[in-house]
């Protein structure tokens, strides 16, 4: 890619018989007009993977009541349902008109045609409907394979990026996943996009989606260049390729919630993090206890900064533990409170630092650091 001269809908039929999921979309179109729609028929075009399944129909979702695992349920205005059995998820929605009350807002939704519900969509790409039923001919009205061979982006009408500007967000997310390009005039639309009218919520949601894809920097870049987000921080890409990089191997890989660190990694990171970044431990303990109170993607932010130490707390320090606990204190005849934390603190920094080892020499340290022996560094 980009593009490819390999897309050809006569071959969908074939894949779509072949889904896991075939049995339910028979079921589903023996009894509503139904249609695969969207990035579904995009990605068996572009010969990828499909995981879940979105299917319109013309028609009511209480049609398919009867049908097992499926169920029910009110998005806003609408009827949607879910066929969920097992592997299999289908979600199935009402083909449906959108008109903007304003530019940003949710928009209105009146239950239409299959056409109509194409017509309303982002991308040329993402506007085309496989019918389960009938002749089984793909509906591309607005001429998404041409699209998709080209590898463009482009948008079905000039106010696409006015009704809804987080489809500027969304053209970077695809146009990063597949290295498609913007068709031209597109492209001078996404420019003048406003995201100033769409919630934080909406734009939180729409980065989360950025956060989940395999190169969310090279989104994030498309967004710097074509200066449709004036609050994203220049260094946001550089700073979530590292943690991307980080955050496919050990000792990160197993431990960190990738989206999460990717999505604080887009935002400024905070004083406290970029102070943990600066720090240079010299000792484990004292890693550790600059470490400890932070959630690992916080942790993996302050890594891909620079704090290379961080690697030894992931993969190390913080399996450290003890064999004592604060009842061996009591047993002692230490009162509780504050002097058992600091004893088991203070074996807890001698192990650490290989300063002690076994239960013994545990109990001791923490013992005199309890009574006040030891000086607290
Ligand atoms: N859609 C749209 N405008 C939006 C959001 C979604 O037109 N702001 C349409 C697109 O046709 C899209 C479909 O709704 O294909 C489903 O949206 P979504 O699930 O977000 O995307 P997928 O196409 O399934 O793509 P992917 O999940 O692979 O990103």
């Amino acid at each position: 890619m980009p593009g490819s001269s390999e897309i050809d809908p006569a071959r969908l039929g074939a894949q779509v018989d072949s889904l896991a999921a075939i049995e339910q979309l028979r079921s589903i179109a023996e009894r509503v007009p139904a249609f695969l729609v969207g990035g579904v028929v995009r990605d068996l075009l572009l010969g990828r993977d499909v995981a879940d399944l979105d299917v319109a129909i013309e028609g009511d979702a209480e049609a398919l009541m009867d049908l097992a695992g499926f169920s029910l349920e009110r998005d806003a205005l609408f009827l949607t349902g879910r066929l969920e059995r097992d592997d299999v998820k289908i979600d199935v929605a009402q083909a449906r008109a959108e008109s903007y009350p304003a530019p940003g807002a949710l928009p209105e939704v009146r239950p239409a045609s299959i056409d109509e519900d194409l017509a309303r969509r982002d991308f040329t790409i993402n506007a085309m409907a496989f019918p389960l039923g009938g002749d089984r001919q793909l509906l591309d009205p607005h001429a998404g394979v041409e699209d998709l061979r080209a590898g463009e982006l482009r948008v079905l009408h000039d106010g696409s990026f006015v009704d809804d500007p987080t489809r500027a967000l969304r053209a970077a997310r695809y146009a990063a996943r597949f290295g498609f390009e913007l068709e031209p005039g597109t492209e001078r639309l996404l420019r003048a996009a406003d995201l100033s009218t769409v919630s934080e919520d909406r734009i939180d949601k729409e980065l989360g989606h950025i956060a989940a894809e395999r190169d969310p920097a090279a989104a994030l870049r498309l967004i710097a260049d074509w200066g449709v987000m004036p609050s994203l921080d220049p260094n946001a890409a550089d700073r979530v390729a590292e943690v991307t990089r980080l955050a496919a191997a050990p000792p990160w890989s197993a431990w960190v919630d990738r989206g999460l660190a990717v999505k604080l990694a887009i935002v400024r990171p905070l004083p406290q993090i970029r102070e943990l970044a600066g720090a240079t431990p010299e000792r484990a303990s004292e890693g550790t206890r600059l470490a400890q109170p932070w959630d690992p993607a916080q942790l993996l932010v302050a890594r891909a900064l620079g704090a290379e130490w961080l690697d030894r707390y992931a993969s190390e320090w913080r399996h450290v533990t003890l064999e004592i606990r604060g009842d061996d204190l009591l047993a002692a005849g230490i009162t509780q409170g504050p002097a058992v934390g600091r004893g088991l603190e203070a074996a807890l920094s001698g192990r650490l630092d290989h300063e002690i080892s076994g239960r013994e020499e545990e109990l001791r340290i923490a013992l005199a650091a309890a009574r006040g022996e030891i000086p607290e560094d």
